[in-house]
């Protein structure tokens, strides 16, 4: 039998909205409306509901138990490994050494707030593990943080689909990544060298009780994360990122987000093709 589709209305658009902003500073806007609904369509057949706004009524009175498939529905998880390199390239030799000497000594930490399935905080790995000024370090850790449970699986897993690895050349391909065919078709396992020190769990970036740590990082990394988010959630998220990275500290967005105007706390600062924000003592 062919399910029949409901119609997301604006005032409901409007309601997930408020709801999605709150949670998790999503929103989507009036042109994107038609995503929405067909993300949460598959949802209302789950439940058998047939209107959205039953949906809505449901994920008020339960969350919780949505709260993994609405997650999954109406994040978009696009991530590859070595995307916007310019970011990692900056960090060079200077800069590691600079970070760790304004930090405490020794240690090196970095968040991916936002990480999908690993691949931007396993290429970060990938990049200090090529500095000897990073490498000096008796802890050089990463953090990575995402709302979607299923994508913190997978980065667990560390095995990726050809798609992941396409900006990669054939050397660096097989320098990284172990080749496995399984039921599944082709998979790359990342070797274990670039894994060590990448560690994941389930966080909010609006819920900074979620960060894996309290101590401050010397660098967070958000990057294609912001661009999905209401005002008040930039908002709230650039706060606590200004919470989360240590004075001196420096900050990363995707290159088509900016924190310019919006913030006393960080200083944006150019570091060779990229803008990076430094925290400021405030
Ligand atoms: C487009 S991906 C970007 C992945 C990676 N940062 C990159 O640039 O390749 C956006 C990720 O942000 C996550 N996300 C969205 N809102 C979030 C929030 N409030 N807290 C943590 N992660 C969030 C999504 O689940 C998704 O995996």
């Amino acid at each position: 039998m062919v399910e029949a589709t409901a119609s997301l209305t604006l005032e409901e658009l409007a309601l997930f909205n408020e709801l999605l902003a709150s949670k998790f500073g999503l929103h989507f806007p009036e042109h994107k409306l038609e995503i929405l609904e067909s993300r949460l369509q598959p949802r209302l057949f789950a439940n058998r509901l047939h209107r959205f706004m039953d949906y809505y009524l449901l994920l008020q009175y339960d969350l919780k138990r949505e709260l993994d498939p609405l997650t999954r529905a109406i994040t978009n998880n696009e991530s590859y490994f070595f995307r916007e390199t310019s970011q990692f390239e900056a960090l060079d030799n200077h800069l590691l050494d600079e970070l760790s000497q304004g930090g405490r000594a020794g240690k090196l930490r970095f968040l991916s707030a936002g990480c999908s399935s690993g691949e931007e905080p396993y290429t970060l790995n990938i990049f200090l593990r090529g500095f000897p000024a990073a490498l000096g370090k008796d802890t050089l850790r990463i953090d990575g943080i995402d709302i979607d449970n299923q994508r913190l699986e997978m980065a667990e897993l560390a095995v990726y689909r050809p798609t992941s690895l396409r900006v990669l050349n054939q050397q660096q391909c097989s320098r990284y990544f172990a080749s496995r065919s399984g039921a599944g078709g082709a998979g790359f396992e990342l070797r274990p060298a670039f894994r060590r020190g990448v560690r994941f769990s389930r966080g909010n970036i609006l819920d900074p009780a979620s960060y894996p740590s309290s101590e401050p990082y010397d660098a967070v990394f958000c990057r294609n994360v912001l661009i999905y988010f209401s005002e008040t959630g930039l908002k709230a998220a650039i706060e606590n990122f200004a919470r989360a990275v240590r004075i001196g500290g420096l900050l990363f967005l995707g290159h088509s987000e900016s924190i310019i105007g919006l913030t006393k706390a960080f200083q944006a600062e150019r570091f060779g093709q990229c803008i990076a924000y430094r925290r400021k003592d405030s």
